[in-house]
């Protein structure tokens, strides 16, 4: 009898075991795998003409973002300039701009879900949706479901908890997410309140909901708990063609650092080249891809820093070399704690040098391309352009970063020597102030497998077609 018990109890115990292994292994072998759509996709009938046009409004994106990654830099300061409300209500009240990705996806939320794009961006903490909440508790619940809608209606769906204002999440957890310490009642909602540069604002209240992801081998997987922003107050240019953003920076509350531990504690992206004509795809996936042996020779691994320069994704960059000559740049460049760093940004296009490390850039990729007559571009950035007939790439020497670990990144020719109309090519960098955070931007990037493993801090990345 009791061996009878044993044994039985024995059995549950195995299958209990086998069930979470598996659990497990299904994750790990069918990982999410979203579409990322770039801002001038046809899909999204918002592509400006000509490219020269697309190019232009990429730059004008990337400036914003760049004064929000600046700002961010030196909050504090910000904060006592801007508001003579205490630090604690007001948080961090430097200007931030969450609607300049170049980056959507379709993203499912609620119960039923509810189909939105959104931007993403991996230096934006929350992800929030336009929202309307009406009802509270009790309330009776109409009906007014409409295809393509653009607002969540929260009222609708039956997984949506708002966060309490008296909650710890609240009070502590959200006070770098712009929370208020507004709280009458204790079940009150937690609201947020974010300013913008341009002075606009998105009012909102903080709520769990379940986000509804799409798996590689066609079936969904559902996350609770997932903390959403249900904004029913914003106003912001840069969302014309977005509902909402899908923030992947790092915070405890942020839709990586709820998504990937159920993908074994990554997230990748591949961005093929946006300025190409072709309709290609770019994607994120949570967890690992199945293809990973075959780039496995390829991929190398640099530290990713998740708390030097927060929110954002930090690398120790120690120096960029040109045709196998390291440039002279001063090292504090790449020291966050003297001001410097790099950040590795999805929302940015082009790569932000800060002046020091600008200038030997720029000086050294000018001398390779000075046979080529040099031409003004109006409302461009970019200081050297050039008439491009005659140019082929073989005539810049090969660009490298080279990271304090010993990794070695080397972006394609087309990712820092660019085109921006039939033509004419220039030189895709853009100076930032001294002190002040560089960017590697998402034109960088391309044609390369980033994969962000947030368990065990480090990025990989790897040459890809992104297929
Ligand atoms: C806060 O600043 C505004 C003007 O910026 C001023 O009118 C107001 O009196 C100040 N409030 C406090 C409490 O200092
Ligand atoms: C809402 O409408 C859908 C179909 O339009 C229906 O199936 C559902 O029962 C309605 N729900 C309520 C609460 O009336
Ligand atoms: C929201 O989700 C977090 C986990 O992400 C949990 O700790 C918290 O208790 C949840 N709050 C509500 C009101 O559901
Ligand atoms: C490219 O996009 C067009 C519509 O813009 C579509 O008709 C066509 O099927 C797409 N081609 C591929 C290979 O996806
Ligand atoms: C892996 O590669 C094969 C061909 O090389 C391709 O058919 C398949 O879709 C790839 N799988 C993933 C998950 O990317
Ligand atoms: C570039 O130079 C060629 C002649 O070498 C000329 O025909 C062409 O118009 C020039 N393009 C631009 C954009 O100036």
């Amino acid at each position: 009898m009791m061996m009878r018990l044993f044994f039985i109890i024995l059995l549950l115990f195995i299958i209990q075991y086998q069930t979470s292994l598996l659990a497990f292994a299904d994750d790990h072998q069918h990982p999410a795998k979203i579409e990322l759509l770039h801002r001038h996709a046809p899909q999204l009938n918002a592509r400006p003409e000509t490219q020269l046009d697309r190019i232009k409004e990429l730059l004008y994106i990337d400036m914003t973002r760049q004064k929000m990654i600046s700002q961010k830099l030196h909050p504090r300061r910000e904060a006592c300039e801007t508001s003579n409300q205490t630090a604690i209500e007001m948080p961090l009240r430097a200007g931030r701009d969450y609607g300049t990705g170049q980056y959507f996806v379709q993203f499912k939320v609620g119960t039923p879900a509810q189909k939105f794009t959104l931007i993403l961006d991996t230096s934006t903490e929350l992800t929030w949706v336009n929202c309307r909440y009406r009802c509270g508790r009790n309330c009776i619940k109409h009906n007014t479901t409409q295809p393509h809608r653009k607002v969540f209606k929260a009222d609708l769906s039956s997984s949506f908890k708002t966060v309490p204002c008296l909650s710890q999440m609240c009070k502590v957890d959200l006070m770098n997410l712009f929370s208020l310490t507004r709280c009458p009642m204790p079940l009150n909602p937690c609201a947020y309140d974010y300013r913008y540069l341009d002075g606009s604002a998105a009012l909102g209240i903080f709520a769990n909901e379940t986000v509804t992801l799409g798996l590689a081998n066609g079936r969904k997987k559902k996350l609770k708990n997932v903390l959403i922003g249900c904004s029913d107050s914003f106003k912001g240019q840069s969302f014309a063609n977005a509902d909402g953003v899908v923030g992947l920076a790092h915070h405890k509350y942020s839709f990586a650092n709820k998504a990937s531990p159920k993908f074994g504690g990554k997230f990748s992206y591949c961005l093929v080249d946006h300025l190409s004509h072709k309709n290609v795809s770019n994607y994120l996936m949570f967890g690992g891809s199945k293809n990973e042996s075959l780039l496995s020779g390829n991929v190398r691994y640099t530290k990713l820093e998740l708390r030097l320069i927060s929110p954002f994704y930090a690398v120790n960059v120690m120096g960029i070399s040109i045709g196998g000559v390291m440039l002279k740049i001063p090292f504090t460049v790449w020291d966050a704690k003297s001001g410097g760093g790099t950040i590795i940004d999805s929302g940015t296009s082009l790569t932000f040098l800060t002046e020091p490390a600008y200038k030997p850039v720029m000086s050294a990729l000018e001398m390779s391309v000075s046979r080529f007559e040099r031409l003004k571009q109006d409302g461009l950035p970019m200081d050297y352009c050039f008439n491009a007939t005659g140019f082929v790439e073989s005539l810049v020497p090969k660009l490298v970063f080279h990271f304090a670990d010993g990794a070695r990144f080397e972006p394609h020719t087309k990712s820092y020597i660019i085109d921006v109309a039939d033509g004419v090519k220039c030189l895709g960098f853009v100076p930032v102030t001294w002190p002040g955070i560089s960017s590697i931007g998402n034109i960088m990037q391309q044609n390369h497998l980033w994969e962000f493993n947030l368990r065990e801090s480090k990025l990989g990345f790897a040459p890809s077609i992104c297929t």
